[in-house]
């Protein structure tokens, strides 16, 4: 009988599967980690992950502790991983699972989309990795592999490839095997430079055959707009440095300096200009930041919106990985 396109992947994984924080042989004792782990991976690499992982589990081993704790302790530890929005919404999800759920994730896909943050992704990461179910999960790495397996040469995204992905997910170790294929994406099937020869599909992968592996995926690009921003440095006389907590937006409940991105100064004041820029990338925004400096005294308007801190307190609060940048620049170290 012919070994199928899963137990190949299954075979490969055994040995050459890699051995991270999260994982577990088979299915995760713990669909909490899971759940942490999938959501930190959403849009920050394996590398970066990892220490985040262990650091957030020392402080919040349970679902329980996270639910109790305040959103301002989870910031802290969130801090420079990007896109806020997943610890706010990790947050509001540990309360919802410790009050409707005592504490336990459900392991039903169609309730797991009803929680805070949740969306087909995490919840069918969630079945694979903590449940071993035969979910499919289709992630950019799973995206490469079987868009060069099926050779498609015109642009590919998670809706074209999922109905290829169900069909070869296998009806047992959902886990072990949605592991696999995301292992041979970051380990075997690169981006750049793919060691077919070490690959258990190399038998049947088109692009191969063609020698065209290193031309697919051909990936819809997202074009970024260019937006202009100021910031603006203010101390007092104790040398102590303003900084505002944001109120709105993906940001919200971050510190910052005062900024804006339409010029907009904070007050009337001679604001003198200083010869620091910072260029930050966002999914969408292309952003760049100039810098001015005022040392008239802050009106009471406007101080009362923020607080001043000194240099060395900083880093008792929570920063964007973009306030960090700034902080860097002008030579304030966190
Ligand atoms: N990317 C998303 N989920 C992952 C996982 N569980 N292991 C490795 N990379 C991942």
């Amino acid at each position: 009988m012919k070994t199928s396109e899963a137990q190949l992947l299954l075979d490969w994984y055994k040995v050459n599967g890699r051995i991270l924080p999260w994982r577990a042989n088979g299915a995760h004792p713990d669909p909490y980690a899971v759940w942490v782990s999938e959501i930190m991976l959403q849009q920050t690499t394996v590398k970066t992950v990892c220490g985040y992982f262990e650091k957030w589990m020392q402080r919040f081993p349970t679902l329980k502790s996270l639910a109790e704790s305040s959103i301002d302790d989870v910031l802290l530890l969130w801090q420079g991983l990007g896109y806020y929005t997943r610890a706010k919404k990790m947050h509001a999800c540990a309360r919802v699972v410790a009050t409707q759920y005592n504490g336990v994730f459900p392991s039903e896909r169609e309730k797991l989309l009803k929680l805070p943050g949740i969306g087909p992704y995490t919840a069918s990461s969630i079945c694979a990795f903590a449940f071993n179910l035969p979910e499919t999960v289709v992630d950019g790495n799973v995206i490469r592999v079987l868009a060069r397996c099926y050779g498609i040469e015109k642009e590919v995204d998670r809706d074209i490839i999922m109905p290829l992905a169900k069909k070869l997910t296998p009806s047992l170790h959902g886990a072990d095997y949605a592991s696999a294929i995301m292992d041979l994406g970051a380990t075997v099937c690169t981006p750049v430079s793919p060691r077919c020869e070490a690959c258990p599909w190399r038998e049947n992968c088109l692009a191969r055959q063609k020698g065209i592996q290193e031309n697919i995926p051909v990936l819809k690009k997202t074009q970024k707009k260019k937006k202009n921003g100021s910031v603006f440095i203010l101390t007092n006389a104790q040398g102590e440095l303003f900084i505002r907590k944001r109120s709105s937006g993906l940001l919200s409940g971050l510190w910052e300096l005062p900024w804006s991105e339409d010029g907009t100064v904070p007050f009337e004041a001679p604001w003198q200009k200083l010869p620091h820029k910072v260029r930050h990338i966002f999914t969408h925004i292309d952003l760049s930041l100039e810098f001015y400096k005022s040392n008239s005294p802050c009106p009471e308007s406007f101080s009362s919106t923020g607080l001043f801190v000194s240099p060395e307190k900083l880093s008792d609060y929570a920063f964007s990985t973009l306030m960090k940048k700034v902080f860097k620049t002008i030579n304030v170290s966190l």
